[in-house]
C-alpha cells in the first residue's frame, strides 16, 4: 500500500509521545497530517502535542493527544471510538507503543513476561481489533514496530523477542486479510535507536547483551521516522 500524500490524513500513533513515535509524529505533521498520538503518561503527552504543533504546516491541522493504556483493550477500544467519532475516518495507524528490560531468562519475573507480552504484542491487537472498522470504510495502512530482534533472537531478549517475533506472524497474516478491503499492512523493524526507551533498557542490559550491540552501531530516532515515510510512500511491507 504505497501512500503518495500525508496531506490532511488523519495519522494514529500508540507511543507518539517519545523516541521512534514522537519523531515520526513530528516529520507526518510537517507533511501536512492530522496527528493524533496515545500513550500512557498525560505529561509526557502534552509536551509532546506542544513539539509536534510547531512542525505543522498549517495551524488547521489538527494535534490531539489521548491517554490510555494501550494494554487494556475496553479503554483502548473506547477510546479509540471517541476520537473517531469527533475528528473522522482513521487513514493510518502506527504502533510504536513498547517496553524492554532485557535480562537473563532466569531472571526474568513472570509478571515481567506477561507485561511484555500484553503491551508489545496484546496491545498492538486491540489497536489494529478497535480502528479496523473505522479504516475498512476508506482503506489505509497499518504500521506496526517490531525490531530486529523480531527475526533474530538475541541474548537477554527472550521476553521481548518472543513479543517481537507474534508482531511479525500477526502482521503478515493479517496483511494477506486486509488486502480485500485496501488496508496495507506493514511491518516496522529497527536496529537500536537512540530513545528515551533505549536508556531504560541500558539499564537492566546484561553485559553480554551489550557486547553484542556493540558492533551493531546506533540510528537517530529522526533516521527512523526517515524510513519508516520513505518505506509508506514506497508501499514497502
Ligand atoms: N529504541 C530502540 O533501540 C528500538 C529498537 C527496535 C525496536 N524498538 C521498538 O520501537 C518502539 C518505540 O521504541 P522507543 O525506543 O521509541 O520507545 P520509548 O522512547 O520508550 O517510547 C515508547 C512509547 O510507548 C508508550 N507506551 C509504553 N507503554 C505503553 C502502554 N502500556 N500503553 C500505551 N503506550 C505505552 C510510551 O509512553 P508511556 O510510557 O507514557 O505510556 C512512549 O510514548 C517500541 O515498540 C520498541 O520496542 C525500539
Amino acid at each position: 500500500m504505497k501512500i503518495d500524500s500525508f496531506d490532511g490524513k488523519n495519522i494514529h500513533l500508540f507511543g507518539g509521545s517519545s523516541g521512534i513515535g514522537l519523531a515520526t509524529a513530528k516529520q507526518l505533521a510537517n507533511l501536512g497530517a492530522n496527528i493524533f498520538i496515545y500513550a500512557r503518561t498525560e505529561h509526557r503527552l502534552k509536551s509532546a502535542a506542544l513539539e509536534i504543533e510547531n512542525y505543522r504546516q498549517i495551524s488547521e491541522q489538527k494535534v490531539v493527544w489521548i491517554s490510555v493504556d494501550i494494554s487494556i483493550p475496553e479503554d483502548v477500544q473506547q477510546v479509540i471510538a471517541s476520537t473517531v467519532e469527533k475528528y473522522g475516518t482513521p487513514d493510518i495507524l502506527i504502533n510504536c507503543a513498547g517496553r524492554a528490560y532485557p535480562e537473563h531468562f532466569e531472571a526474568i519475573s513472570y509478571q515481567q513476561f506477561e507485561e511484555t507480552m500484553k503491551v508489545n504484542l496484546f496491545g498492538i491487537w486491540n489497536s489494529i481489533q478497535s480502528i479496523l472498522p473505522y479504516m475498512k470504510e476508506n482503506g489505509g495502512l497499518i504500521v506496526n514496530t517490531s525490531s530486529v530482534v523480531g527475526y533474530v533472537g538475541i541474548f537477554g531478549y527472550t521476553d521481548y523477542a518472543a513479543s517481537k517475533f507474534g508482531i511479525i506472524g500477526l502482521s503478515e497474516s493479517l496483511r494477506s486479510e486486509l488486502k480485500r478491503y485496501g488496508i496495507g499492512v506493514s511491518i516496522l523493524c529497527p536496529p537500536d535507536t537512540e530513545t528515551p526507551g533505549f536508556e531504560t533498557e541500558n539499564l537492566t542490559k546484561p553485559a553480554e547483551t551489550k557486547a553484542i550491540s556493540q558492533g551493531a552501531g546506533m540510528m537517530e530516532a529522526d533516521q527512523v521516522a526517515v524510513q519508516l515515510i520513505k518505506g509508506m510512500r514506497s508501499g514497502k511491507k
